[in-house]
């Protein structure tokens, strides 16, 4: 059997080549199933473990035929910061934060899409559509820019971070702003996909899964192939911790690992469709109507792969936790006072989730915890700015900067 896409309900199977996102019998999600013997001689063979680390490190697992062109800005590699400062502060024993907005566009969102786009141009598509809180928009447009094939991005009317906006734009795509959320955008965007023949690169795309899951190869790379004990996403429309856990399967399968972290996925308060699934136990998820948050990138009511994560988080024996818009921002703040990393508001959640999981017992001091800080903070700085105090305006003169230095006790840096 060679690898197929198959349906995570039904089991259905459809070929690689197929323009399929949902499956035709129980219009489920379809997912990429490698053929273990197959990769399993490819990778031996190939000496990988060697090559500089990237999402195309990883070349053998993903499936995109060797005689491709591959659409590329060199995404993936992003460092791995080790936060003694942080994990000081939390009492941790160990905390990294994987930080992906090191990425092209700023997100982790370049993985998926330098796979994503590589297949569209396999797939002869000349035009290429999302819906998107902002990161995925940003991303899209700029690999299609490089691919030289046009992008349409639905995004919802005035809610997306102006960073996002700006690159979205600049990189050519048209955009349509949608009244109403995310969730209503995404919708539409499926259906304009079928009915005017447009290549769609929301995470229903298997493929965007596919480039996604490299993210945690790396982190298990980065670690000479000994993992975390838990891993901590921020979730909106929960594609990022399905990739997650579909890559750490698929290297324990392998035998490359043999542990599995505990997958644990934090929401903000007013978007917590999965999270209070997680909490109250139950099998499937209540959509949110009219979800609200500051961390616009996850304002998502009714995410499409809630299956995928409910299982990622059980089947790891992982968690989930809520974080206030407070808590996302005083997140926001420590991370950039203690480590000097720049997050935007939803990746800050991974971080919120975590002081609070500590706080309730629920994270041991002794673990080793990942936190992936999915998007950089450059891209909403007027949110960032809202958190900050204001920038203080003196006369040109030495007198009044000694004056503002003393009130805030900064004079003399060897006292
Ligand atoms: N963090 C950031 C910065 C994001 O942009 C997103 C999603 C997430 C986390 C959540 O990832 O949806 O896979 O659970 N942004 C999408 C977008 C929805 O359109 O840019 P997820």
């Amino acid at each position: 059997m060679s690898s197929c896409l198959k349906c995570i309900n039904c089991g259905s199977k459809y070929p690689l080549h197929e323009i399929i996102y949902t499956c035709r019998i129980c219009n489920d999600l379809l997912e990429v199933e490698p053929d273990f013997q197959e990769l399993a001689k490819r990778i031996e063979k190939n000496g990988w473990k060697r090559r500089p680390i990237s999402v195309w490190k990883y070349k053998e697992f993903l499936p995109i035929s060797d005689e491709s062109k591959i659409v590329t800005l060199n995404e993936g590699g992003t460092n791995l910061h080790k936060c003694n400062n942080l994990a000081k502060e939390l009492k941790l024993k160990g905390l990294y934060v994987k930080n992906e907005g090191e990425n092209p566009t700023g997100s982790f969102k370049d993985r998926g899409m330098t796979v994503g786009v590589t297949k569209a141009l396999e797939l002869n598509a000349k035009t290429v559509v999302c819906a998107s809180t902002g990161n995925t928009s940003a991303s899209l447009a700029a690999y299609a820019a490089k691919a030289g094939i046009r992008c349409v991005v639905f995004i919802p009317s005035r809610k997306i971070a102006l960073g996002k906006l700006a690159q979205t734009m600049i990189h050519g795509a048209k955009v349509v702003a949608v009244r109403g959320g995310f969730d209503v955008a995404l919708e539409m965007v499926v259906e304009a996909s079928k009915r005017f023949g447009l290549y769609l690169l929301n995470s229903i795309n298997p493929f965007r899964i596919e480039g996604q899951k490299t993210a945690a190869f790396e982190v298990c790379d980065q670690l000479g192939w000994r993992p975390p004990d838990r891993i901590i996403l921020p979730v909106g429309n929960a594609g990022n911790i399905s990739a997650y856990w579909k890559g750490l399967r698929e290297l324990h399968d392998l035998g490359i690992i043999g542990s599995m972290p505990k997958m644990t996925g934090i929401q903000a308060s007013g978007a917590s469709p999965i999270a209070a699934a997680i909490m109250k136990g139950d099998e499937a998820i209540k959509p949110v109507k009219k979800p609200e948050t500051i961390a616009t990138a996850i304002r998502i009511g009714n995410p499409v792969s809630w299956k995928r994560a409910l299982k990622a988080i059980r089947e790891s024996k992982g968690t989930a936790e809520i974080a206030t818009d407070r808590e996302i921002i005083s997140a926001q703040r420590l991370l950039a006072r203690k480590e000097g990393i720049f997050v935007e508001p939803a990746s800050a959640a991974s971080i919120a989730g975590l002081r609070k999981l500590i706080k309730k017992g629920e994270v041991d001091h002794n673990e080793s915890v990942i936190c992936v800080a999915t998007g950089h903070g450059l891209k909403d700085p007027e949110t960032a700015m809202k958190a900050c105090r204001k920038v203080v305006e003196i006369e040109p003169s030495l007198g009044a900067l000694e004056n503002e230095l003393r009130g805030s006790r900064l004079l003399n840096a060897y006292a």
